[in-house]
């Protein structure tokens, strides 16, 4: 643990965002991940509910529970020390409405989550902006949300058409309004994304799957070190390129950083 650098705060992200230095974030579920993540650079750690799949074994996200969220993320927040924690808010745990996401809210940051993320847009905005309005930072997140992978019909790009990439459009400004501070991109045309930073300059996009024009990357920590199937187009394997597991990660942060990840010639669209 890098005990010497400040930890990371929204105020700090937004400074580097707006000094033009991509933010580089990668899943992580527990303490070690966390810690040579951190010591890597890492400036984001996500929490997510991929853990269902990359963790469990299951095919989808949806069987995750917000217990087993607040479990990682306890785990997660042991190990780090600079890196902003973000931890997702699982299926289930929000499509109630405000109060019911509040509460799941707070169980994560009390487990030490600093913003929690949520997925979709048009009726997450009063969710949105009752969190916000009581002190929690969001993360949105659009485009191929898989929380509604089955509403979706499987793991595609979304927002191809004119008519999909103007609800994206609009589903991000609503978000941006309601006072989300960060917005997760996954599988979108990259011009798409690239627009969305460009509409929302106080917004922070964080891309996956869609291109260079986002402010930060994301990626599963799983598929970043090569491990589990097939992976999807646009993931680089780092492990392939470094001797060790913190070499690879350090490779990560400096690829994100220096502009050289995401490749465009590996973009989905
Ligand atoms: O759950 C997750 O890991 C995510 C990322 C793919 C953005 O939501």
């Amino acid at each position: 643990m890098n005990e010497t650098a400040k930890p990371l705060t929204l105020h700090a992200l937004r400074t580097m965002q707006a000094r033009g230095e991509h933010i580089a974030v990668l899943t992580a579920y527990d303490a070690t991940f966390a810690r040579a993540a951190d010591a890597a650079g890492v400036d984001g750690l996500l929490v997510g509910d991929s853990l269902g799949m990359v963790l469990q074994g299951h095919a989808s996200t949806l069987p995750v529970t917000l217990a087993e969220m607040v479990y990682h993320t306890r785990c997660v927040h042991l190990g780090r020390w600079r890196a902003w924690l973000i931890a997702d808010l699982p299926f289930g745990s929000y499509h109630e409405g405000p109060e019911q996401t509040l509460r799941s809210s707070v169980a994560l940051m009390q487990a030490g989550a600093q913003m929690v993320k949520l997925e979709g847009g048009g009726w997450t905005v009063p969710v949105v902006r009752f969190l916000v309005e009581r002190g929690v930072p969001v993360c949105a997140h659009l485009g191929l949300t898989p929380q509604s992978v089955h509403a979706l019909g499987g793991w595609r790009v979304q927002g191809r058409d004119d008519a999909g990439a103007a609800l994206l459009r609009q589903q991000a400004r609503e978000l941006a309004e309601a006072g989300a501070a960060m917005l997760v991109l996954e599988l979108v045309p990259a011009a798409l994304a690239a627009a969305v930073q460009a509409d929302n300059p106080g917004l922070m996009t964080i891309g996956i799957g869609a291109g260079a024009g986002t402010a930060g990357q994301v990626l599963v920590l799983h598929d970043a070190l090569g491990l589990g199937g097939k992976p999807p187009r646009f993931v680089r394997n780092f492990m392939a390129e470094g001797g060790s597991i913190a070499d690879a990660l350090g490779r990560y942060v400096a690829a994100v950083k220096d502009g050289s990840f995401p490749d465009p010639a590996l973009h989905a669209c």
